[in-house]
């Protein structure tokens, strides 16, 4: 006599049914902790990376006008708080300096009334608060612990507007005429 192993009331049928659900539960579990691994990692990428501003620090920044940079006298310095650099009107052209001193990393500020350190004008240099560095519109060192000259960010012309890419950061260890850009 042949019996059936799935006959009411063995329990087998049940247990099988109880195995399905453990494993759709299983299943749905590692798909609901897999979904939220995921999101939480596109999160944390995405507050790593934030995105850039178009024309904030770390982006290309329109100036001005190739008609209005050339207007201003040579000795000029205009400060590009937000974008955190300064274009010093040298003899032959631009530089745009970037504001972070090179000894520890401080702001750099622009003090007009203060006397010169170079011969474009008879007063204005960059002050460092913190130690004591003293640069002059070239950005090269007159004083304190800065080690080399203020870096640069590359200054270009496209479509009569004068640009500065503020994410392109020009460390040098002196003066070369080839860091002025001529506009
Ligand atoms: S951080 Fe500027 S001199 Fe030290």
């Amino acid at each position: 006599m042949v019996r059936d192993s799935r006959s009411p009331g063995d329990g087998s049928g049940e247990k099988n049914k109880a195995l399905t659900r453990r494993q759709f539960l299983s299943r749905a579990w590692w798909a609901a902790s897999g979904l939220l691994v995921v999101e939480a990692s596109a999160g944390l990428v995405a507050s790593l990376w934030p995105k850039l501003k178009a024309g904030s620090f770390g982006t290309k920044v329109r100036v001005a006008s190739v008609e209005e940079v050339r207007a201003m006298p040579v000795g000029t310095i205009t400060y590009f708080a937000e974008q955190r650099f300064y274009l010093s009107r040298v003899e032959s052209g631009f530089l745009a300096l970037y504001r972070k001193c090179v000894h520890l990393g401080c702001v750099i500020p622009w003090l007009a009334d203060e006397s010169s350190e170079d011969d474009l004008a008879d007063k204005g240099r960059f002050n460092c608060p913190c130690h004591g560095g003293i640069y002059d519109r070239y950005g090269l060192v007159h004083a304190g612990p800065p080690p080399r000259p203020l870096d640069l960010f590359p200054i270009s012309v496209e479509n009569g507007e004068v640009i500065v890419d503020t994410g392109t950061v020009i460390q040098r260890s002196a003066f070369d005429e080839s860091q002025v850009t001529k506009i």
